[in-house]
């Protein structure tokens, strides 16, 4: 009862200081009226599935009625943390950062903290700093697929294995899942392989060279490149067809990319995988609006950073290839079939 009491009297302070505090903001807007600022930083445009998470943040975030600000860094460090003091200094409520850099952009996290911004870390983990949520795929599993369908379909032989850029933590994770298949077989002797190299900046032009290098080594006896996405395994692809050699290899890759659809139809790359981004950016706009309401944000597991397990939600990814890409590419409205099938 005198609990009841207390607390009763605590609430009517509370709305008292809360009517007051209403009085003094003449001027501004009822809090409830408030359009919540969402600030956005994305690595690049230049793979496709970029263009495809800034598309779809932007849509939803017109639907749920939040201001975004979105900022792209092409690939350049200095030029996202100034984008990322930009957005900071435009007022924003919550800060969805996909880093150029995992260990550069900790700095961006720590500013935007200084300013009472929540950070979410997007597709790729920010390493060695406090983050307030990653939200992303399960990178790891992603690798994973792409070597056991790589094994699969060339158990022995001479492999030229490409990892993504070296500042990106998803690319050790792609490269530790698919090791994991690859590995053994190189053990057994089964396996050998002939290059392994990271794509500096995930640039094809990187990774075309890479395998041209590789082909030129190894007098064309290649048996199969892991290429760890679409951009890279375009390049790759390239280098074989200069050869002959198109066709001829497994080739993974990642992102379902149009012109990846479109060469698994031609026959030219074995596999791709499928990350719905579409879901990933609705995802992060929802949870951004949360934090920015100052409420709780589900998770679905930890990762570490380096400094800390941070809260993580990751979504699941799956393989593509010629079997299966009708029903999951197109019939999700991912891919129009048109566009995919084009003469
Ligand atoms: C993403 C991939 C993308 C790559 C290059 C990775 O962090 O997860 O989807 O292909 O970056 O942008």
């Amino acid at each position: 009862m005198k609990k009841f009491k207390v607390c009763a009297l605590l609430m009517t302070g509370i709305m008292a200081a809360a009517l007051f505090a209403g009085c003094g903001k003449k001027d501004a807007p009822a809090s409830s009226d408030k359009k919540l600022v969402i600030g956005v930083s994305l690595p690049t445009q230049r793979e496709e599935r970029w263009v495809r998470d800034k598309e779809t943040m932007e849509a939803y975030a017109k639907e749920k009625g939040v201001d975004l600000k979105i900022q792209v860094a092409d690939t350049d460090v200095a030029q996202q943390a100034s984008q990322v003091e930009n957005l900071i200094s435009q007022g924003i409520d919550v800060l969805v950062l996909a880093p150029a850099d995992a260990s550069a952009s900790a700095q961006s996290v720590e500013k935007a903290h200084a300013a009472g911004i929540k950070v979410i870390s997007y597709d790729r983990l920010i390493a060695n700093c406090d983050l307030d949520l990653y939200m992303s795929f399960d990178n790891e599993k992603v690798g994973e697929l792409q070597g056991e369908y790589i094994t699969k379909k060339a158990p022995k032989g001479n492999y030229i294995v490409m990892a993504g850029a070296p500042t990106d933590n998803n690319a050790t994770l792609f490269k530790k899942g698919a090791m994991k298949y690859i590995q053994p077989l190189v053990d057994k002797g089964d396996i050998k392989v002939v290059t392994d190299l990271a794509v500096d900046n995930w640039e094809p032009t990187n990774a075309l060279k890479i395998v041209e290098n590789s082909l030129t080594a190894n007098s064309n006896k290649v048996d199969a490149i892991l290429a760890p996405n679409d951009g890279t395994a375009g390049a790759a692809i390239q280098a074989l067809s200069a050869q002959g050699l198109a066709g001829k290899i497994p080739v993974t890759g990642q992102d379902s990319e149009l012109t990846a659809a479109q060469r698994i139809v031609q026959g030219t790359q074995s596999m791709t995988i499928f990350k719905d981004t579409r879901e990933l950016g609705k995802a992060a706009i929802d949870a951004a609006i949360k934090f920015a309401k100052g409420e709780s944000v589900e998770s679905n597991g930890k990762v570490n950073n380096g400094k800390m397990d941070v809260p993580s939600s990751l979504l699941a990814a799956q393989v593509v290839d010629k079997d299966n890409l009708d029903k999951v590419l197109i019939d999700s409205g991912y891919l129009k079939k048109d566009d995919v099938y084009k003469k």
